[in-house]
């Protein structure tokens, strides 16, 4: 039996009751009034006993209650007795965080009885925005697979998907009135090293997003501007200043495109694509890139922004941007997301002055498409080698100047394709580091400490082999 406090992220406060067991056996019942979470949690407690685990409004030993309890919306408390398993929240996806503790204090499968250890578990988030990045531009995953990813992830208390949906090689998101974006721009060939084709119907992004939601995971769109832009380009040449059309690209150089600042063609695309994009897209967030714009002047880039961000604000969304976004003055709800290796920036700080709140992702500890040591055969080096223990030892509160712990709204780890081909290559990438990076997000400061999570992150090697999930065995850990 594991312990009650074995789980990634680490929660706020455990007390366990070694004389209080639970066990699950051949009559255990859920019974809750949340039958959407209930049945999640059945579904897990049957493939690690075997047994029914009916889901009732009225009767069962495990009961999932929405009640009010302290830590905010996903905070909650489960307690463990002997014959009464509780969990209480505020909200359903307080319910759906519990589950996944619980999840992890039981087998992935097996058939029989199963004890979960006695006692209280009083959980809540550091941070309210916790996020992934999957860069589905360079390779494309489809939409079963990006499900399947969210499955995992999920299980780490991530609750934003951020979908970096265009870049220079490829666009895989359907616009209406601009249909060449995707015919040309996720047609065959439109991937780094001529991988693809690929991109997402508006049907089945919208299928991705309602699938999510029922996973209580918010998806952050990103269009990048006014770089990143190439396929964009060969898909419309009426999008460059000349008119000229531009050669497709699937190589990995960035910060070659621009659109033309001076064009009026260029915003009525664009305020075609955000209506668009906002209006599938339920979240608050809607992402605008604004990287690596090297082929864009500093003044173009601001006249840019000043025309960009108003467009976001009119389709009621908050805009989300690489911090080099931050060097123009942001709308007060606008989010720079820190991603750099350097330990300090001007515009992010000036950005929090003003109150906006900031995502960091510095490179050298979140990427996860950073190899993780010299011999990786997959990903890239630009920001260092990042091993699970370099991914785990740092702050986010303290990892920038004028940036503090009340300025951010959270952490998100990115992870870029242009070395990836398939999702065994996403997750061997993600896992183990991205438990360590959640852990950072949701668990308070104090109660981290890496001697604790690698003796914690040793058990998922046999719960990944079980769910066939592929993941780095890596040597800092003593897998069991
Ligand atoms: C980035 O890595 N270009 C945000």
């Amino acid at each position: 039996m594991r312990e009650l406090g074995d789980v990634i992220p680490v929660p706020a406060e455990v007390r366990p009751d070694p004389a209080a067991t639970f066990t699950i056996h051949s009559g255990t019942a859920i019974c809750t009034p949340t039958e959407s979470v209930g049945l999640l949690l059945a579904e897990v407690l049957r493939s690690a006993t075997g047994h029914p685990v009916p889901v009732s409004p009225t009767a069962g030993a495990i009961v999932l209650q929405l009640e009010d309890v302290d830590g905010g919306p996903e905070a909650y408390v489960v307690d463990v007795a002997r014959d009464l398993l509780t969990v209480r929240a505020n909200t359903e996806a307080g319910l759906f965080s519990a589950v996944q503790t619980l999840r992890q204090l039981v087998p992935v499968s097996g058939t029989g009885d199963v004890t979960v250890p006695g006692g209280r578990i009083a959980d809540r988030p550091r941070f309210a925005y916790r996020g992934v990045m999957l860069d589905v531009a360079r390779h494309f995953f489809t939409v079963d697979e990006v499900k399947s990813y969210l499955d995992v992830i999920t299980q780490f208390k991530i609750n934003h998907l951020h979908l970096h949906l265009t870049d220079d090689q490829g666009w895989r998101l359907e616009i209406a009135g601009w249909p060449r974006l995707t015919e040309v721009g996720g047609g065959p060939g439109t991937g780094v090293d001529g991988a693809g084709p690929g991109f997402y119907t508006r049907e089945e992004y919208a299928d991705l997003v309602a699938y999510a939601a029922q996973r209580y995971v918010t998806i952050v769109p990103e269009i990048d501007m006014p770089g990143h832009t190439n396929a964009a380009q060969v898909a419309y040449p009426e999008l460059t200043c000349d008119g000229v059309p531009v050669a497709p690209r699937t190589d990995t150089e960035v910060g070659y495109s621009s659109l033309c600042v001076g064009l009026d063609r260029t915003y009525e695309f664009l305020e075609d694509v955000i209506r668009e994009v906002a209006a599938l897209t339920p979240g608050p967030f809607l992402h605008i890139g604004g990287d690596e714009a090297q082929a864009t002047s500093a003044e173009d880039y601001r006249t840019f922004m000043d025309r960009v961000l108003p467009l976001v604000t009119k389709y009621g969304k908050r805009a989300v941007g690489w911090h080099e976004m931050a060097s123009v003055e942001l709308p007060g709800d606008a989010v720079p997301q820190f991603w750099r290796v350097e330990t300090a920036d001007e515009g992010t700080a000036r950005a929090v002055t003003r109150g906006n709140q900031v995502i960091m992702s510095p490179a050298d500890r979140v990427y996860l498409d950073m190899k993780y040591a010299e011999d990786s055969r997959l990903g890239l080096d630009w920001a260092g080698r990042i091993d699970v223990e370099r991914s785990y030892r740092w702050d986010p509160a303290a990892r920038l100047p004028g940036v503090g712990e009340e300025a951010l709204l959270g952490v998100e780890a990115p992870l870029w394709s242009e070395t990836l081909r398939s999702m065994a290559d996403v997750q061997t990438m993600t896992f183990p580091r991205l438990p360590a990076i959640a852990e950072i997000g949701w668990s308070p400061r104090g109660a981290r400490d890496w001697e604790s999570f690698r003796h914690r992150l040793a058990a998922f090697g046999p719960r990944w082999t079980a769910q066939g999930i592929a993941f780095h065995p890596s040597p800092e850990i003593d897998w069991l």
